[in-house]
């Protein structure tokens, strides 16, 4: 009875009934959650909503207390998220970026994507080791392959200088760029606008869509930018303590009464 659905899969990710219950608080109420194959996808809500969290069990971090994630690498393939080690869900797929820029900051620009690229590198520790052929024409490859991002997404010009010293426009997408290192089919961006000017946030929209078009991939943002969320989303998710209030396209969302109070009910 599945297959009918999954021949015209036009989804990538979808999640049922997820729940997630630390000590007494339940940070994400039976969250149903759907997501179609090279859109962009927001998450919007108050402060303490359980995005994060959702990321969170997304990508291995936290086990949901209940429900289930479906993840479509392809349309005919499912593979289910639940229990995944998040190293393992980052090699089959989905790529992150944190709410606080996590970057290696003494290690320069093309090392940071160097590091991300090895954890899809096949020769392994033995072939680390004693640098065989193989594993230097891996490593070329690599590396070739790292500096083509920087190139592609206009940090080449850093290549060499240490993260910390990137002004912090720059390190933002540099963590953006790290995180396409692993080729991602689903890439979640946790706040990318954080701590941004209203130029860099203008040029954060075009650049979430040069990656979307470039890479062929579908993005998750998580942001609080409004202006961000309705120019860039295609649909929006509006969660509240845990459960989703509303979803749709942004036009709508934007005239919701549900959402407008749980914004106003904030300040
Ligand atoms: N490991 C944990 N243990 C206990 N409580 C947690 C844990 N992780 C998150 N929470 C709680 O879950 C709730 C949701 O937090 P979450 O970080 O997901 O919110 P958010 O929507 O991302 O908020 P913000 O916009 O401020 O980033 C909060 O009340 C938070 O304190
Ligand atoms: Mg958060």
């Amino acid at each position: 009875m599945m297959t009918g659905q999954l021949e015209d899969n036009k989804l990538v990710l979808a999640t049922l009934g997820v729940s997630i219950i630390f000590g007494g608080l339940t940070a994400l109420d039976n969250v149903n959650f759907e997501m179609e194959r090279d859109s962009i996808t927001t998450l919007i809500g108050p402060n303490g909503a359980g995005k994060t969290t959702f990321f969170n069990c997304l990508t291995g971090i936290y086990k949901p207390t209940s429900g289930t994630i479906n993840y479509y690498p392809t349309p005919e393939k499912l593979t289910s998220l639940i229990g995944l080690a998040p190293d393992r869900i980052t090699t089959i797929g989905l790529a992150r970026t944190f709410q606080n820029i996590r970057l290696f900051n003494n290690l320069t620009v093309l090392e940071n994507i160097l590091i991300a690229c090895h954890s899809r590198m096949k020769a392994g520790l033995l072939g680390a080791l004693f640098r065989d052929s193989k594993t230097r024409a891996e490593e070329k490859a690599m590396a070739d392959y790292s500096y083509s991002l920087l190139e592609q997404y206009g940090l080449a010009k850093s290549a060499n200088h240490l993260a910390k010293n990137l002004p912090y426009g720059d390190q933002r997408r540099l963590e953006i760029v790290r995180a396409l290192a692993t080729r991602p089919v689903i890439l979640l961006l946790d706040e990318p606008a954080a701590g941004l000017n209203n130029q860099e946030t203008k040029d954060l929209d075009a650049f979430i869509r040069l990656i979307r078009d470039k890479e062929k991939l579908s993005v998750l943002l998580i942001e609080h930018d409004m202006s961000l969320v309705m120019s860039v989303s295609e649909k929006v998710y509006v969660m509240e303590y845990g459960r989703v209030i509303a979803s749709g396209p942004p036009e709508e969302i934007q005239k919701d009464p549900k959402v407008i109070k749980a914004y106003l009910g904030e300040e």
